[in-house]
């Protein structure tokens, strides 16, 4: 069985105090819910980079909490100035990832070609990479959604090999809906997760395609997690916005049924 995952990208926000502050909310709701976490379901809290040894040692402990970082670079060490590099982020004991954030994509043109260097980076360190897919409006409004998604998919996943691929997670968000309050419904979500794991079936096969995680993210709130998360092919969310509150987050995670 798939697990069940809720990912909070914190993207640039919080200061240190407001933080940690979050991060013991965070542990206070799924203290006081009964059920919050069940062992199949897994809550990565994903801060900026100088929060994450912090999240590290507030989370120790609680075996279904992680933490992970928002972006690193592909060289493990060296002259790059400004960057992080995974096998940094795996020291302090963050476990995840996220590559090719749409906000990535966009602003610092993060390509699919340097998103596959960074994939195969992250995996070298034994990191799990979170890698993002998602069409733009104007994509979608055409009706070639699929082809783009196919296109990220194949020139930044398709080196890999079976094993490779089986330690990676996959979300889709698409663009449109990322911060806009727009979600797609939840037969969008689930028409695209169900063609994303049949191109994965295609190219490495039934059991790789049917384990691997596939999140939805944009605009996801605990009004619309639970049928979401009720589609067979969601598998959970990579959460914005509504990770910045406690009792929201925990609200979505408590939306599996
Ligand atoms: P949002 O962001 O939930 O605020 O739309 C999702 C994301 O960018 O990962």
């Amino acid at each position: 069985m798939r697990k069940k995952i809720v990912a909070g990208n914190w993207k640039m926000n919080m200061l240190q105090d407001e933080a940690s502050q979050l991060v013991n909310d965070i542990i206070k709701e799924v203290k006081s819910t009964n059920d919050a976490i069940t062992n199949e379901q897994e809550i990565i809290i994903i801060p900026p980079f100088p929060w994450i040894p912090d999240a590290v040692k507030q989370v120790d402990g609680y075996d279904n909490i992680s933490v992970g970082a928002q972006n690193s670079y592909h060289e493990p060490r060296g002259a790059f100035t400004g960057e992080v590099s995974p096998e940094m982020i795996k020291s302090t004991g963050a476990e995840y990832i996220i590559v090719g954030h749409s906000e990535r994509r966009s602003y610092f043109n993060e390509s699919n070609e340097f998103l596959k260097q960074k994939v195969n980076a992250v995996l070298e360190a034994q990191l799990t990479p979170i890698f993002c897919c998602g069409e733009p409006l104007e994509t979608r409004e055409s009706n070639k959604q699929n082809e783009l998604i196919e296109k990220q998919i194949q020139e930044s996943l398709f080196h890999l090999n079976k094993e490779q691929i089986s330690n990676l997670i996959i979300a889709y968000e698409p663009v449109w809906a990322i911060g806009t309050g727009k979600t797609a419904t939840p037969e969008q979500a689930q028409e695209m997760h169900h063609f994303i794991r049949q191109l994965i079936a295609k190219k490495y096969g039934d059991t790789v395609a049917e384990n691997i995680v596939l999140l939805y993210g944009g605009s996801c709130k605990p009004n619309n997690a639970v049928e979401l998360f009720s589609k067979n092919d969601v598998d959970g969310g990579l959460i914005g916005g509504a990770s910045l509150k406690a009792k929201d987050f925990i609200e979505i995670v408590q939306s599996f049924n």
